[in-house]
């Protein structure tokens, strides 16, 4: 039996610490981590429940929708549309941002998810997550248009992601500091096992789909080349390589033994800026990794000052510790100069 701090205490005395704050922000939570639970629940119990496989729909990006992609963009929108805290949601999996249905009162927060990260990999059982960024709407009580959810990642209220691992985790952070927390599933709560989650700065691993590597840039063929030269090569050390395909499990383990991981920018698509989506995947996560003493950048700027354009845009990404993405950027700026 855990005896430590629940999540719940943890929001709370967050709540505590907030002047001003209603309780508003912490039910909202609340729902969220309700939803993180139950999708737990489905993506664990897997082909018992018959919710593996594919749909013939597609989604707004052009990807084939998994039964699950569908299944966990709904729970989501179930647990957060009634309680009155939102003016609206923005999803992976939904076009234009999600309505609060009338017959709920309408709130001042906007809450933007990917409901199933990594979905690629459901159907061989490999860890997939949930990422959230919770930002304030503009005006409070008043339905959201697209142009509310185009704020800067650095104005997110607070951004998290589910790891649906060998355990179940939630990791988060309000902008003080990243926490962890474990699914104790025998008392149906999160529990505080990872304080102040912390990113080593120095790193001998990198995550990067080796695939794409005709299509990448100078600075990032030079900065894989040089890692891959290991002891003898400029770095002076040899580097290990993972490639998981779901960005929560890459940036757990980053965030758990440090590492660089990088979806950059590639020729393989002209009309892409890059692979991975701003507004629910590239700030949430840059927001958790800068707030454990990471950094996030797209190879040029940091991700968290971009103004985004679109619901959908996707940017190139790299993070992870400090000093590795320094010296990816450093790269880019050289070749800028
Ligand atoms: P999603 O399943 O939400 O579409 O996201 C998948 C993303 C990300 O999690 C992962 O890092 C990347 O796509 C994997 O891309 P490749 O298949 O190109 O390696
Ligand atoms: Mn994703
Ligand atoms: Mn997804």
């Amino acid at each position: 039996m855990h005896t430590g701090t629940t999540l719940t205490q943890f929001i709370i005395e967050e709540q505590r610490r907030t002047a001003g704050a209603t309780g508003d922000f912490t039910s909202l939570l609340n729902d969220v981590v309700i939803a993180c639970k139950a999708i737990s629940n489905v993506v664990n119990k897997g082909a018992l429940l018959g919710v593996m496989g594919s749909l013939d729909s597609e989604n707004v990006q052009g990807e084939t929708q998994k039964k699950l992609d569908v299944i966990t963009n709904d729970i989501m929108i179930r647990s957060n549309e009634w309680a009155g805290h939102l003016a609206g949601m923005a999803s992976e999996e939904m076009d234009e941002p999600y309505a609060i249905p009338g017959q709920y009162p309408l709130g001042k927060y906007l809450l933007v998810f990917d409901p199933l990260d990594g979905s690629s990999n459901v159907d061989v059982n490999i860890s997939v997550g949930t990422i959230f960024s919770i930002l304030k709407a503009p005006v409070a009580g008043r339905a959201a248009k697209t142009e509310d959810f185009l704020q800067p990642g650095a104005q997110q209220v607070c951004a998290g992601y589910a790891i649906y691992g060998s355990s179940t985790m939630l990791v988060l952070t309000f902008g003080h500091g990243t926490n962890g927390f474990t699914l104790d599933r025998d008392v149906g709560e999160f529990v505080l096992t990872h304080p102040s989650m912390t990113i080593p700065t120095e790193t001998r691993e990198f995550a990067i789909n080796a695939s794409n590597m005709r299509f990448w840039e100078k600075p990032v063929q030079r900065y894989v080349d040089e890692c891959l030269a290991g002891k003898t090569g400029p770095r002076g050390k040899d580097f290990n390589m993972r490639w998981v395909a779901s960005m929560v499990a890459e940036v757990h383990r980053i965030l758990t033994r440090g590492g660089i991981f990088m979806y950059p920018k590639d020729t393989k698509d002209p009309a892409k800026a890059g692979k991975l989506r701003l507004l629910y995947e590239a700030n949430p996560m840059a927001f958790i990794v800068e707030q454990a003493g990471g950094a996030a950048t797209t190879g040029r700027e940091r991700i968290l000052d971009l103004s985004p354009e679109g619901l959908h845009q996707r940017v190139p990404v790299i993070l992870g510790s400090k000093t590795e993405v320094d010296t990816v950027t450093g790269y880019h700026h050289e070749k800028a100069a």
